[in-house]
Formats: C-alpha cells, sequence, structure tokens
C-alpha cells in the first residue's frame, strides 16, 4: 500500500495512461487489420473475376491444349500470385514469382488459408465450369500485416508523447498539493496557547471539510483548555483563604492557654473543614461538567420524582430552620436530559431559596408540563438579588457583598452550565406579593438521539 497520496496519483494515472494506450493499440489493430483483409480479399476476388475474363478471352481465341506462359518471363511484375489451372491439372497461366505447385488445396470458389515456402498465404479461388478451369489468385499474409503494423504504428505514435506527460503529472499533483502544504503548515503554527481557526486563502473544496472540522476541535479544545484553567484557578483561589484561616486556628488552639481558648479555636477548624469540604464538593461538580460526555448520558426521567428527591434531602435542613417546603407539579413529567446534573442543579436552587429564606417561611417549587417544554420556578421569601446583579451572581465565585451565609458562590455558575447543556433558558426575578425571589427555567422538550 503506497502512503504517500501524490505516488499514489501518479502511479493510477500512469496506469490508466498505458491502460488506455494499450486499449487503443488493440482496438486499432483489429479493426484496421479487418478493414485492410476486406479491401484485400476484394481486390483478389476482383483480379481472379478480371483474370477469368483475360482466360476466357484467349480460349475463345486459341486452342489452349497445349498453351503455358508464365507472365513472369514476359517481363510482368504483380504483387499477387496468379494460377490458372486447366482440369487435366496442368498450369496454364502462371503469373510472376508463382511457384509451380497449386496454391491452395481448396478447389472450392471462395476464400482460403494455406501455408507454402514457409509463410501465410490468402487465396481466392474461382471455378470456371463453362471451359474446366480453376483460378487461384493469393497475396501473401505478410502484406497485409506489413500494412496494419505500419498504421497503426502512424496511429498510435502521437500516444507515446504522452509518456513523458508522467514528469509533467508529478509536478501536476505536486503543485496540487500545495494549499494542502500550507494548510499543514498553519496547523503546525497551533499550539497549547494558540488554538486559533486556521483560515488559509484559498482552502480547497477538497479539504474545506477537513479543515471545518479541525476548527471546531481547535474551537473544543480551546473551550476546555479555557475551562480547565480557570477551574485550576478556582481551586487554587477557593482553597487557598480556607486553608490559611483553619493554619491560623489551629496555632491559637496548640498555644492556647484556656481549654475554651482551645475549644473554640477547634470549632473554627471545624466550620473550616466543612466549608473546604463544601467547596471541594462544588468544584468537583463544575469539573465534572464535560458537555460532550454529559450529553451522551441524556434519558428520558420524571422530573417530579428528581425534585422530591432533592426536597426530601434538603428537609432535615428544613426542619432546623423551621422552613416549609411545598412541590406544585403534576404526577409525572417526562423530560429528556441528564438525571444526575439536573438533580445536582435542583438541589442548588432549593438549597439557595433555604439558605436564604429567614425561618418560618415557605419556600415553593413549581413545575409545569408545555407542549414545547417544561417549566420550573423556585420561589423563596429571602431578601431577593437587587436587579443590577441577577446577571452578575451566575459567574463563577460572585457572592453579594456583605454576603453572611456560608457558600463558595459556585452554585449558580453550575445551575447555568447545566441549564445550558439542556437548551434551557434561566432568568432571575422578585416577587410581586413579598420580598423574595422566583428562580424561573425553561427547559425544552429534546428529541432524542
Ligand atoms: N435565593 C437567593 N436569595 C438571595 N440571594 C441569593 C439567592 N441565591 C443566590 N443568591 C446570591 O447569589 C450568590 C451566589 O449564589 P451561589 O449559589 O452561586 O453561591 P453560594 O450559594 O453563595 O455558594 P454555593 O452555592 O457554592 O454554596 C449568593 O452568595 C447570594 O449572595
Ligand atoms: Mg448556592
Amino acid at each position: 500500500m503506497i502512503r504517500s497520496i501524490r505516488l499514489r496519483l501518479l502511479v493510477m494515472i500512469s496506469l490508466s495512461i498505458l491502460l488506455l494506450w494499450g486499449a487503443t493499440f488493440g482496438f486499432t489493430w483489429w479493426r484496421t487489420s479487418r478493414d485492410i483483409n476486406l479491401v484485400y480479399d476484394a481486390e483478389l476476388k476482383l483480379v481472379a473475376e478480371l483474370l477469368a475474363v483475360a482466360t476466357e478471352h484467349e480460349l475463345e481465341e486459341l486452342d489452349l491444349e497445349d498453351y503455358q506462359i508464365n507472365l513472369s518471363e514476359s517481363g510482368y511484375d504483380f504483387p499477387l500470385l496468379l494460377q490458372v489451372w486447366s482440369d487435366d491439372n496442368k498450369l496454364v497461366i502462371q503469373g510472376p514469382g508463382t511457384p509451380d505447385n497449386v496454391l491452395t488445396s481448396s478447389a472450392l470458389d471462395g476464400y482460403s488459408d494455406s501455408e507454402f515456402d514457409g509463410e501465410g498465404w490468402r487465396v481466392y479461388t474461382l471455378n470456371i465450369p463453362e471451359y474446366n478451369y480453376r483460378i487461384h489468385v493469393a497475396r501473401g499474409h505478410a502484406v497485409s500485416e506489413a500494412l496494419v503494423s505500419s498504421f497503426v504504428q502512424d496511429v498510435v505514435k502521437p500516444l507515446l508523447i504522452v509518456l513523458p506527460l508522467s514528469g509533467m503529472l508529478w509536478f501536476i499533483i505536486q503543485q496540487g498539493f500545495r494549499p494542502l502544504r500550507s494548510v499543514s503548515r498553519l496547523i503546525g503554527e497551533r499550539d497549547y496557547d494558540y488554538l486559533h481557526p486556521v483560515t488559509a486563502e484559498h482552502i480547497p473544496e477538497e479539504v474545506a471539510d477537513l479543515v471545518d472540522e479541525l476548527n471546531a476541535l481547535l474551537t473544543r479544545l480551546k473551550v476546555s483548555i479555557e475551562r480547565n484553567n480557570r477551574f485550576t484557578a478556582d481551586v487554587a483561589h477557593e482553597l487557598r483563604t480556607p486553608i490559611a484561616g483553619m493554619l491560623v486556628q489551629m496555632q491559637s488552639s496548640v498555644t492556647g492557654r484556656t481549654d475554651e481558648e482551645r475549644e473554640k479555636g477547634l470549632a473554627q477548624i471545624n466550620k473550616g473543614l466543612n466549608h473546604l469540604n463544601h467547596v471541594v464538593n462544588q468544584l468537583l461538580i463544575l469539573a465534572s461538567i464535560e458537555p460532550e460526555k454529559i450529553r451522551m448520558q441524556f434519558e428520558v426521567f420524571d422530573l417530579v420524582s428528581v425534585a422530591e428527591e432533592v426536597m426530601s434531602d434538603i428537609s432535615p435542613m428544613a426542619l432546623t430552620k423551621q422552613v416549609e417546603m411545598e412541590l406544585i407539579a403534576d404526577d409525572r413529567i417526562e423530560l429528556n436530559g441528564n438525571r444526575e446534573m439536573l438533580a445536582i442543579m435542583l438541589s442548588n436552587l432549593v438549597t439557595n431559596a433555604m439558605k436564604f429564606t429567614p425561618g418560618g417561611n415557605k419556600i415553593s417549587v413549581f413545575i409545569k408540563n408545555h407542549y414545547k417544554g417544561v417549566e420550573l420556578a423556585v420561589e423563596d421569601s429571602g431578601p431577593g438579588i437587587p436587579d443590577d446583579k441577577k446577571k452578575w451572581v451566575f459567574e463563577r465565585l460572585n457572592r453579594l457583598p456583605g454576603e453572611t451565609e456560608s457558600g463558595s458562590g459556585l452554585g449558580l455558575s453550575i445551575v447555568k452550565e447545566i441549564c445550558e447543556l439542556h437548551q434551557g433558558i434561566i432568568t432571575l426575578q422578585d416577587r410581586k406579593d413579598e420580598h423574595g425571589l422566583i428562580v424561573n427555567l425553561f427547559l425544552p422538550h429534546l428529541r432524542q438521539s
């Protein structure tokens, strides 16, 4: 198997030329020899018939009992062999250069092929029954073959010019591959920190699809690298502060003079570790959101049962805080998506609502099915979010200034990413009846792939 496309093209084109050449040669040979033989055969017949007329004429004039002429002795020069035999097997007329023995064993009228003097001959036989004479006219096969050969050569010779074209072909193919080389060079320039799409001028149609796919890959790679970079930065940022705080607390609990001081220090460390644990969990969720992989795990499931599970997980917190939770939805609402991710999304929204709702109040989750998708709303009685911060809170690590509730500021960015993965829309709005926030989501019914 030839790995170079250039070489493969050259070999294939050259072989095709040779094949074409061979076919032209063969066909021309066959067709020319057929036509030339037809003409030569016609000539043999014509000469035989002329000879018959001449012989009949001679016979009427002379008594040819003892008549015998050898035309070569009379100075004739003729490319055909001629014989006129009498019925008593006497060679009456003999053409120039014609042998004495009979030209063909066939005594019937018509064409036959015979061999003598080590050569092949085409013979035409004509009987003249009225006078009891038989005429043979013959021509050597070699004559027609020589003519066919010279004719075919004349036809085929110009095709020989095509052969040096193979060299040119190499040059043409080289030229044809130039755009590919320039695309390769551009790809070669790409690096970890330089992943811009390849935009070469005059990209040939044949490689345009390849370049498009490559550009799509570069874009995906860029997004993925940016995501990783952001993740690493978030990890460093989010872990550094609590770890530094805990180190200080550790110091004070070790050096603390009273039990009370040491216990206070340990309690702080415990709080810090819990926070750290939460941050790490949120970071791990963020890291696990890989669009391609998650889309592969889409399934049709009941969103209401997911909401019930999430709310039941949060119920201990609701009990502690004395916050009532209600779910207003039909029995079963099906959605095509990633069940695990949507559970994480709902959990973050309900946890936020719970976290920011003062004790003694209520939070509600509404799920409604529509023709085009599912509408989901989480409503709380907390302080709400100012309008100018309603988009801002979705960015990673953003928390409202002066936020006293614990958290890493990653929850809503996780919610946004999961929502986008399901081609959904998320908006925040203030409650009309009282203070509080409503998180509205619309998740379209996606077709199963
Ligand atoms: N229901 C809400 N009511 C009022 N403010 C909210 C509400 N939800 C979010 N916020 C504000 O938006 C910020 C970002 O929310 P987000 O869920 O991203 O982070 P978090 O809850 O602070 O931390 P995490 O979710 O990672 O535990 C919150 O810190 C809070 O200031
Ligand atoms: Mg949150």
